[in-house]
C-alpha cells in the first residue's frame, strides 16, 4: 500500500464507519474466543471491536498501514501484535490460531487462491473464519459496471478488485461456509465458515 493511501485510509472509510461498518465489525470479531489471526488488519479499525480474544495476530505487510493501527493496539482490551508478512506465505506453524478474520482484504491480496490455502492451513480443524469483503454483485449491469471501474480502482485504492468473486473463490478452498449475510444490496457480504478438515471438505463437494 502506498504512503498515500495509508494516510487516507482512515478518513476515506469515516462515513461507511460511522454508518454501517463499526457494528459490522463489531459482530465480526466482538465473541471470537482464543488465539484469532486478523489477515491484512490495515490500520487497525477492527481492533477496538475485539471483546473475547485471548490474543490477536494482525498479519499486515505494509508498515505504513500497520504504523497508523499503533494508537488502536495501545488502547484494545485484548493484546494485539502485528506481522509484518503477506497473506500468501504465513511465517505461523500449522493449526496455530483458533479463529481466522480478515475485512475488505481478499480484494487486494495478489493471490487470493494462496492465501485461503495459507488461513486453512494456519487455523485449527474446526476453527471460526470470517470475512467481511465487498464483492462482484450478481446482476449484471453493476457486475459490468464493476469490470469497467476495476483497472481504475486499483490505481487509485492501491491494487483492490472491485470485481473479485470473493465468496466463490472461499467456496472454492474448501472451507464450508455457514452463513452469508449482504450490505448494501450484495455488494458486501460477511462470509461466516468452519475450517473442515481435507477429507471431510472432499466428502461435502463429491
Ligand atoms: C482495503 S485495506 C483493509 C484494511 C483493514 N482490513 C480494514 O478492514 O480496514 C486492505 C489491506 O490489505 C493489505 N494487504 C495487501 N496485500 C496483502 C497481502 N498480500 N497479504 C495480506 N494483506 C495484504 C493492505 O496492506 C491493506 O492493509
Amino acid at each position: 500500500m502506498g504512503e498515500r493511501f495509508a494516510t487516507v485510509y482512515d478518513a476515506m472509510m469515516a462515513p461507511l464507519e460511522r454508518s454501517r461498518f463499526a457494528k459490522v465489525r463489531g459482530s465480526l470479531v466482538g465473541d471470537l474466543e482464543g488465539h484469532v489471526l486478523e489477515v491484512g488488519s490495515g490500520t487497525g479499525l477492527n481492533f477496538p471491536h475485539y471483546r473475547s480474544a485471548d490474543e490477536v495476530t494482525a498479519l499486515e505487510p505494509e508498515r505504513s498501514m500497520s504504523e497508523k493501527s499503533l494508537t488502536r493496539i495501545r488502547s484494545a482490551r485484548v493484546p494485539i501484535r502485528i506481522v509484518t508478512a503477506g497473506a500468501e506465505e504465513m511465517p505461523f506453524q500449522d493449526q496455530a490460531f483458533d479463529a481466522v478474520i480478515g475485512t475488505l482484504v481478499l480484494c487486494t491480496i495478489p493471490e487470493p487462491e494462496q492465501a485461503l490455502r495459507e488461513v486453512r492451513r494456519v487455523c485449527k480443524p474446526g476453527g471460526i473464519v470470517k470475512f467481511f469483503e465487498h464483492v462482484r454483485m450478481q446482476y449484471s449491469i453493476p457486475a459490468k459496471l464493476q469490470d469497467w471501474l476495476t483497472p481504475f480502482w486499483k490505481r487509485v485504492c492501491d491494487g483492490c478488485h472491485l470485481n473479485r468473486d470473493t465468496l466463490g473463490l472461499i467456496q472454492e478452498s474448501g472451507l464450508r461456509i455457514e452463513k452469508v449475510s449482504g450490505f448494501y444490496g450484495d455488494l458486501f457480504q460477511m462470509i461466516e465458515a468452519i475450517n473442515i478438515p481435507d477429507d471431510e471438505s472432499e466428502c461435502d463437494t463429491s
